[in-house]
């Protein structure tokens, strides 16, 4: 669906060092996304009145308040693109192409684990919040650069769900120092005993959502898989049309045969299960 949305919040996210943003648009986008779609967002520079540049800037759906009308997305400015819708302000109007793509599957019991790298947090968020209104046990486990990341990032609304929650940074300043993986593999080590697997995963039902660099999805698809859980990955590709036109996302995945196919991430994606993943071809 291609439509307007009006900003009504528009700010930095923490420390200004992250260049992070949040970005709060009023539309009809609100009454049909889910967790995981995404938006196109144009962002050309209205004052020079051109069209450059010219393709459209996904970017996640990470809150979504229908009764409100709005969604939010968090994003870095990363480069000229997100330079220019940087500088939105309240009231203006963006084109705004969306929701698209599938979105995480949320599971019908059992528990709900978030494993997110760096800015793969972000459309974690709004699938926590689904999972907590269908009651299901969510943990969080999310790594980042260092405690300023964490923290400009959105620690304190995690915080406030009251989750279990294991941190990690690549310095230390904040939870375990190292890889957000190794927390993940203490914990499936606690709760699975290898020799009664197929018992345990019966009454643990344990599913993953995973969004971050791909090779920590990569990690995480291979470390549950060991333990029978299943893993969602969202992946990230750039994009041109986002609606299946160009084969500028394409990614290559195994069928149910076991043979590689290739699917777009804008429409067939951007989530996929782990395991269908043929990592090194888009590692
Ligand atoms: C489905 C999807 C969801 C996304 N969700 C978010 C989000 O919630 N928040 C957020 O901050 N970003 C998100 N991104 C990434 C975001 O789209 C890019 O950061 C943005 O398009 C960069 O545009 P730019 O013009 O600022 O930078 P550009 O000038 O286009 O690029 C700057 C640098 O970033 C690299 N780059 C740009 N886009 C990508 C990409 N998709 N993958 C890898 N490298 C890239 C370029 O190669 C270049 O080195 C998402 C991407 C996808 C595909
Ligand atoms: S971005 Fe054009 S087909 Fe996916």
């Amino acid at each position: 669906m291609l439509t307007m949305g009006q900003v009504v919040e528009h700010e930095p996210m923490g420390n200004e060092d992250q260049k992070l943003r949040r970005l709060v648009l009023k539309g009809p986008i609100a009454q049909s996304a889910r967790p995981g779609q995404f938006v196109a967002i144009q962002v050309q520079d209205s004052a020079r009145a051109s069209l450059d540049p010219l393709l459209r800037r996904p970017i996640s759906i990470a809150e979504i308040s229908p009764e409100r009308d709005e969604i939010a997305l968090l994003y870095r400015i990363k480069g000229r693109g997100t330079e220019i819708l940087a500088q939105a302000r309240c009231g203006d109007k963006l084109s705004v192409m969306g929701p698209l793509g599938n979105g995480f599957s949320l599971p019908k019991e059992g528990e709900l684990w978030l494993i997110a790298g760096g800015i793969g947090i972000f459309p974690l968020y709004a699938l926590a919040q689904s999972a907590l209104v269908q009651e299901l046990k969510v943990r969080l486990f999310w790594g980042g650069e260092n405690q300023s990341f964490l923290e400009s990032a959105g620690l304190l609304r995690w915080q406030n769900m009251e989750l279990p929650m294991y941190l990690s940074t690549v310095d230390g300043s904040l939870g375990v120092k190292g890889l957000v993986i190794e927390q993940v593999r203490e914990e499936l080590l606690m709760l699975f005993d290898r020799s009664q697997l197929e018992d345990d995963m019966r009454k643990k039902k344990i599913n993953v959502a995973a969004c971050g660099p791909k090779r920590m999805m990569k990690a995480v698809t291979e470390l549950c898989g060991g333990f029978q859980v299943p893993v969602e990955v969202s992946l990230e590709e750039r994009m041109g049309c986002a609606v299946g036109a160009c084969l500028g996302c394409v990614c290559t995945l195994l069928n149910k045969a076991g043979r590689p196919i290739h699917k777009k991430v804008c429409v067939d994606g951007p989530v996929f299960r782990g395991e269908e993943v043929v990592w090194d071809e888009t590692c």
